[in-house]
């Protein structure tokens, strides 16, 4: 475990923000800089430590100019108990030498339930920004963590008006919710200008040439244990990203999962070979990728509301989505796995652009202001109405 420095000043308010996996980046880093702006609050960064790559932890905190975390505990990778287990064992001594006034978690990876449930077993405040999304799939591991993390917050912040009506019929009091928008969207909207054109990131990773200037191509990400995990499974969807890559080329960026996975199941090649894989590319290649392209297929949550913030067509590879917004308002078609209805759709975008959509409420990029600013009024009221017991 890494320790760097302590940011407690007497008469603020601290609030210990954890981050863990890759799209958790993207969410903290507005909020540590809503957190700075104020003179109510001292905000200290724990990094699990759940993903360590330079490629998938490092070159986000450069680019999103976050500090290097306050402590970072290290845990690596392991199984669903392993890991959230070695999280909590490690951060439990972290609270108890700092006892901040709060633990804010965010999204719903397993460092989220990991800290939340150790902040509330300690009877500390626990705040979960991106509450109330629900897949109603128990099947997806994050959707375990993202109702169990909700059932042990405190306040709970959305981003989309849905989210209340899932937190109250699972009997949270409405009161402890409230609708901020979206952190994600901020980072987006924060960095979108500062984000490479698609053929200059295509242009450095060496593909460029084997595209048409003008016929573009298509972005694919791939994840999802669900996805992923059985060969056969990933077998099939590549061959349906095989025959759309004959009519658009497609950009598939790897995942470290992912990549394990084809290897095992002997798919490398096959995947290399019909599409133009590439490393995992840092937050503005990404943006500047997913700006570029004429369609998007992903598995990943984060991805379908950026692709609504760009009004890019995106293409779901799940059956269902935590993110319904993304769909009623956004530019985003659940296909699953079922190799017509991509084909169809994908054909649709081709011929006509696809869905346009709107930019959903609040994804305005002052989502994480709204948070600081409530959350420091909440926790002063929380202070006052304790100390007066
Ligand atoms: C995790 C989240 C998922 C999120 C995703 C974004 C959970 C349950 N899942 O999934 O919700 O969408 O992050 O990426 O928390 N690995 C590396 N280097 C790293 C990190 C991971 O090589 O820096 C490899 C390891 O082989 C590891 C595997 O990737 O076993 C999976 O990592 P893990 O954090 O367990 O889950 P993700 O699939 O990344």
């Amino acid at each position: 475990m890494v320790e760097n420095r302590s940011t407690r000043r007497p008469g603020r308010l601290n609030v210990l923000c954890v981050v863990g996996a890759r799209p958790n980046f993207m969410k903290a880093a507005p909020l540590m800089r809503a957190f700075a702006a104020l003179d109510s609050i001292d905000a200290c960064l724990v990094h699990t430590g759940q993903h360590y790559d330079a490629a998938m932890k490092t070159a986000f905190f450069e680019q999103l100019q976050i500090a290097e975390p306050d402590v970072d505990l290290g845990v690596g990778s392991g199984t669903h108990a392993v890991q959230t287990a070695e999280i909590m064992k490690r951060f439990e001594p972290v609270l108890d030498a700092r006892r901040p006034d709060a633990v804010l978690v965010v999204g719903d990876v397993n460092s989220t339930i990991a800290c939340a449930l150790v902040a509330a077993k300690k009877g500390m405040a626990v705040i979960h920004v991106e509450a109330g999304l629900r897949s109603f799939d128990r099947g997806m591991p994050e959707e375990i963590n993202r109702v169990l993390t909700d059932q042990l917050s405190d306040r709970l912040y959305t981003t989309e008006r849905g989210a209340l009506e899932n937190l109250t019929r699972e009997g949270i009091d409405p009161d402890r919710v409230c609708f901020a928008g979206n952190v994600m969207i901020d980072t987006l909207l924060a960095h979108r200008a500062r984000a490479p054109s698609a053929r200059t990131v295509l242009s450095e990773a060496g593909v460029a040439q084997e595209l048409h200037p003008r016929e573009g191509f298509g972005l694919v990400t791939l994840h999802r244990p669900s996805n992923v995990d059985d060969p056969e499974t990933l077998g099939s969807l590549l061959d349906t990203l095989a025959t759309l890559a004959e009519d658009l080329p497609l950009i598939f960026p790897v995942h470290p999962r992912t990549r394990a996975r084809l290897e095992a199941a002997g798919l490398w090649e096959r995947a290399a070979g019909s599409l133009l894989v590439l490393p995992p590319v840092d937050y503005l290649n990404m943006l500047g990728l997913m700006a570029g392209a004429r369609l998007v297929l992903t598995d990943s949550g984060g991805v379908q509301e950026e692709t609504t913030a760009l009004g890019v067509p995106c293409l779901t590879l799940r059956e269902n989505t935590e993110r319904p917004i993304t769909v009623d308002q956004g530019t985003n078609t659940i296909v699953g796995r079922d190799a017509e209805l991509i084909r169809r759709v994908a054909a649709e975008v081709l011929r006509d652009g696809g869905k346009t959509g709107r930019i959903p409420e609040l994804w305005d990029g002052r989502a994480a202001e709204r948070i600081a600013r409530d959350l420091s009024a909440w926790l002063m009221q929380r202070a006052g109405s304790r100390s007066a017991e």
